[in-house]
């Protein structure tokens, strides 16, 4: 079986036209697709008539263009994956159809979006919710799925879908773990057999440190470099650098 895969918006809306009012469930992503995406994407397909994956590297959300340049792209293994899974359609947009004005116009929130990952990432939100409220709209999905490593883009995409009386129903899926503990991410392509090893001490540390404080003071006794630590909304959040590589994560408590 072959699998969908449209690149332009025009085409994705004339295709949900014709879903009528079957259920539609999408899981935007940015490619690199690893098991924690997958399980989205069954989760997606348990729950609705068609599922649509979106795969685009979206450059407003990196403040740093090394991090743009580096991050990992292989579509057409992604495809392959997809198509094991029978994914309705894959939309893989380039640049200038997503942005045709030039991001002249964006999205931006003034609270949440300046803690946490917001703090030291200049604009990252305004380009993350920018880029999913232009999704939604040539998507027009019923259920959305994110996950929740990603927890405060996960919780301002909610906050932004109920603010613009979107008719789309944001679901948030648990972390997806390897079996060392590691949240799934793209960017673990890019850490050592050494820092790979390691990485998963950081989920560990966030989980058992009785305080941020000492959570600090054994992350660096590891060689992490801390980024952020921080407890608000009943959960701990927590961003590292190993090998330049930036891995967050986040623990109910
Ligand atoms: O989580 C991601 O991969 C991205 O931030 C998203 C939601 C696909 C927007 O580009």
């Amino acid at each position: 079986m072959s699998i969908d895969l449209f690149r332009s918006p025009t085409e994705v809306k004339q295709w949900r036209y014709r879903q009528k009012d079957l259920s539609v469930g999408f899981v935007p992503t940015m490619g690199a697709l690893h098991e924690g995406h997958l399980s989205l994407v069954e989760r997606s397909m348990r729950e609705n008539d068609k599922t649509v994956v979106s795969i685009f590297v979206n450059p407003t959300q990196f403040n740093d263009p090394k991090d743009l340049k580096a991050y990992p792209t292989q579509l057409e293994t992604d495809l392959e994956l997809l198509k094991a899974l029978e994914v309705d359609l894959v939309f893989s947009p380039e640049e200038k159809d997503v942005y045709p004005d030039s991001y002249r116009f964006k999205l931006s929130e003034n609270q949440d979006s300046k803690l946490l990952c917001g703090a030291d990432r200049e604009g990252h939100f305004d380009g993350v919710l920018t880029v999913v409220m232009k999704l939604f709209h040539i998507v027009n999905p019923t259920h959305a799925y994110f996950g929740e490593k990603d927890y405060q883009q996960l919780s301002l995409i909610s906050d932004m879908a109920k603010a613009f009386f979107m008719d789309v129903k944001v679901v948030g899926c648990p972390t997806f773990r390897s079996r060392e503990g590691l949240a799934l991410s793209s960017r673990n392509e890019r850490l050592s057999t050494q820092a790979r090893a390691k990485a998963p001490n950081f989920a560990k540390i966030l989980q058992s440190a009785p305080s941020i404080d000492e959570a600090r003071a054994e992350l660096d006794a590891q060689g992490f470099e801390v980024v952020y630590l921080d407890q608000l909304w009943n959960r701990r959040f927590g961003a590292v650098k190993l090998e330049d590589v930036r891995l967050i994560d986040n623990v109910a408590l």
